[in-house]
């Protein structure tokens, strides 16, 4: 509309001075027609009464001069008649216009002097009159009186009025058929050929190369969608020679890296064509309301520490809950921003939620309800019928969002952890063609825990909506076919790891998941420096350091590592003044009662501790509360001797394998809970039971104790294990399942 107005309003404001200045001219020179026509008539009657008037005014008879002024008083619009006397007294009146005695007549001593007529428009109440004046003359041309005539000039305002009316609606009706035309125009000529070039681009983008541009005209537009059609040929022809250029290094099998995998998805899924979802985004940004300036933050989180890698090095979209309080300030017209800021690599799609919606979906349903389900940790699940509802309104907010994103043909989404267990089906619903997969980063209870949950059967079919569904550890994926076979009517083939539901087959694989080595590479010159000033500062010199990093989560047992730190100082006091434990802990999900009051009591555990063993300048526990960068938490891990890693139930945790990636050195020792996925396959940390404080502090004494020679040898063995298992061999193996699921798929389909 607005491109309407600005296209004819210029027309129609010419338009407009035009038919103003045209109604005005026609109106002076009508209204001049019609006063001069009242004129005429006027004179004619007045010297038509002249003579009669002469005679009787000489002898003053006034019952002639009453006859005289009711014969003209029949003529057409003529008001009134008056005949005055030779001083311009008033002699005698048109009786119905008696009211215009009173009324102030300054030119009768003009017309009594000059002896000339004279008329005038006038008003008389609420009329519009006209008046004429005869002067009445003897043989000698002396004054003997004068002859009024009034005629009413109403009808001339009413015509002039009328013309106004009739000016007004043709430039109305004029004006509407110029804003249509310029509408139709408009339409023609420039909406609809751009509107068919977007509609193309579109498709073009959504990986449908091979439509022909749709405008074939000589004009500027034609000429436009030429130039965009030798852009996409061009953007054609490189796609496909990366992708055979990413076949032939792939064939050469060698480490998995960035790159590598990077080869291996344009190989096998094309270019920027990977989704992945997942509630908390890589990267926020918050306004800092002290420092009146806005930070981009990395969050603590596992999922973004291992997905983040990946997706620089493949490209693609990225959708997540925008939870910062600037994040709005980031993003374009459709919510997207490249990231990282600065080296672009992939596309991050920000989805809003309310305030409601993140209480009821992720406080609520999520991280009371599913996330202490799954970690069998001994605190009680709370699932509430609200926050359920909720749940699955976001997933469906999520679902919209990224279907809007789909690529025509084949989309691979990858679908991050429990907040997503309705999304898969529901885009499998809309999307048939997609290949789905989800992972699981937290455990997967037994059938007996899951069947507490009131929505079970609701979740497993939302998560058969996938292809593949992914968790760390073979345990996990026993623990899920047992749950689909036992609480849902599904098929289950032990033999192939999959489950089949209504004649469609999910399968179930374990990938370990792992850091990318390289970002807690060779240890540059600031951070040894930042290493030795943190010594310095934190008085560390000549003692033994541990070091535990994560997120405040009554999962992680935080309190029963401070215990066991206690039971370790009081049952080898040789260590007193000598070990030093440094806790790095982001709070987290403080908005939940639990994670508010494990606040409360670490806080108050770490000082009474201190208090119990504080001697000089040495305090046994060194408690930072906060968020840190990789690049912060480098130092802590390069001069750590130990890294406690205590967690009552964890899916993998990776703070294991970024400190055994930190340690070039090989040194150092990791103390490892046999109650994490990482234990697995890190045969070579410490092992710990952190319920059994006794045992564990025994366990820390034991670390310590290592020969250097072995600390080294496990060391050096644990990071082949991470070297070799990373992150870019985890996706990998996903990708490659997911390929091979789908070839089978589409030869089968086309077997019949
Ligand atoms: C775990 C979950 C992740 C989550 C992370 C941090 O690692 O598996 O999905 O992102 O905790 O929790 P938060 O609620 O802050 O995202």
């Amino acid at each position: 509309m607005k491109r309407i107005l600005l296209f004819s309003l210029p027309i129609l404001i010419i338009i407009s001075v035009i038919f103003a200045i045209f109604g005005f001219y026609q109106a002076r020179s009508i209204q001049e027609r019609l006063i001069d026509e009242v004129k005429s008539k006027a004179k004619a009657v007045t010297e038509s009464m002249e003579l009669s008037a002469g005679q009787i005014l000489a002898t003053r008879d006034l019952r002639k001069a009453q006859r005289l002024i009711e014969k003209f008083e029949t003529r057409e619009r003529l008001q009134g008649c008056v005949l005055y006397d030779r001083e311009g007294k008033l002699f005698v009146i048109t009786k119905r216009f008696s009211e215009w005695k009173g009324q102030q007549k300054p030119y009768l001593v003009k017309v009594l002097s000059e002896k000339k007529p004279h008329g005038e428009l006038t008003k008389f109440g609420d009329y519009s009159v006209y008046s004429y004046v005869h002067p009445v003359l003897d043989d000698d041309e002396q004054i003997l009186g004068l002859v009024e005539v009034i005629y009413d000039t109403s009808y001339v305002f009413t015509r002039l009025i009328g013309l106004w009316k009739r000016i007004s609606i043709t430039l109305i009706v004029l004006m509407i058929s110029i804003l249509l035309i310029s509408l139709l125009t408009l339409r023609q000529l420039f909406v609809v050929p751009v509107q068919r070039l977007t509609e193309w681009f579109v498709h073009f983008q959504r990986g449908n190369t091979n439509l022909k541009p749709p405008i074939r005209d000589a004009g500027e537009l034609g000429k436009l969608a030429e130039e965009v059609e030798q852009v996409a040929l061009s953007l054609r022809v490189a796609r496909q020679s990366m992708i055979e250029d990413a076949q032939g290094r792939m064939e050469k099998g060698e480490l998995w890296t960035e790159k590598r995998l990077r080869d291996l998805v344009v190989a096998k899924l094309g270019e920027n064509s990977l989704f992945v979802v997942s509630n908390r985004e890589p990267y926020l940004h918050v306004f800092d309301a002290e420092r009146s300036e806005t930070k981009m933050m990395f969050p603590a989180s596992g999922v973004v520490t291992a997905i983040d890698p990946i997706m620089r090095a493949c490209g693609g979209t990225w959708v997540a809950h925008g939870s910062g309080n600037a994040d709005k300030r980031f993003v374009n017209s459709r919510n997207k921003l490249g990231v990282p800021p600065g080296d672009e690599r992939y596309i991050l799609k920000r989805v809003w939620l309310t305030k409601e919606e993140e209480e009821g979906y992720y406080f609520g349903f999520s991280n009371e309800g599913l996330w202490p389900l799954c970690h069998v940790t001994h605190t009680r699940p709370i699932f509430r019928e609200t926050d359920w509802q909720m749940y699955r309104k976001v997933n469906e907010k999520f679902a919209d969002s990224l279907l809007e994103e789909l690529p025509v043909d084949n989309p691979f989404i990858f679908i991050q952890d429990y907040h997503f267990t309705l999304l898969p089906q529901m885009i499998k619903k809309k999307r048939p063609d997609a290949t789905i997969a989800l992972f699981w980063h937290i455990p997967w209870p037994n059938p007996e825990v899951f069947a507490i949950c009131p929505y079970q059967e609701e979740i497993l079919e939302g998560m058969l909506g996938c292809d593949l569904i992914g968790f760390h550890v073979q345990n996990h994926c026993n623990n899920f076919l047992d749950t689909a076979n036992r609480l849902m009517e599904s098929r289950v083939d032990i033999e192939k790891f999959s489950v089949v539901r209504s004649g469609r087959e999910t399968l179930v694989r374990a990938y370990p998941i792992s850091v990318d080595l390289s970002v807690f590479g060779t240890p540059t010159e600031s951070v040894l420096k930042q290493k030795e000033k943190i010594r310095e500062e934190l008085k560390l010199n000549g003692r033994i350091v541990a070091v535990s990093v994560e997120r405040i989560d009554y999962t992680k047992g935080i309190v029963e590592r401070i215990l066991a730190i206690d039971r370790f100082l009081e049952k080898y006091p040789e260590y007193k003044k000598r070990f030093v434990f440094i806790q790095i802990a982001a709070p987290s999900r403080t908005h939940i009662k639990r994670y508010h009051d494990l606040i409360g009591e670490i806080d108050e555990l770490i000082e009474r501790k201190n208090w119990k063993y504080s001697d000089g300048d040495w305090s046994p526990i060194l408690y930072f509360k906060r968020q840190f960068t990789h690049e912060e938490i480098s130092p802590y891990y390069q001069l750590a001797d130990l890294c406690i890693v205590s967690s009552l139930h964890d899916g993998m945790n990776l703070v294991a394998k970024e400190f055994i990636a930190a340690k070039h050195d090989l040194s150092g020792i990791l103390l490892l809970s046999r109650f994490t996925g990482a234990a697995r396959e890190l045969t070579d940390a410490v092992p710990i039971n952190p319920y059994a404080i006794e045992e564990f502090a025994d366990s820390i004494k034991e670390a310590i104790e290592l020969p250097a020679e072995e600390k080294r040898l496990r060391m050096m063995r644990m990071r082949e294990t991470v070297g070799k298992n990373n992150v870019y061999f985890w996706a990998a193996n996903i990708i490659t399942d997911l390929t091979e699921l789908k070839n089978t798929q589409s030869l089968r389909k086309e077997q019949g």
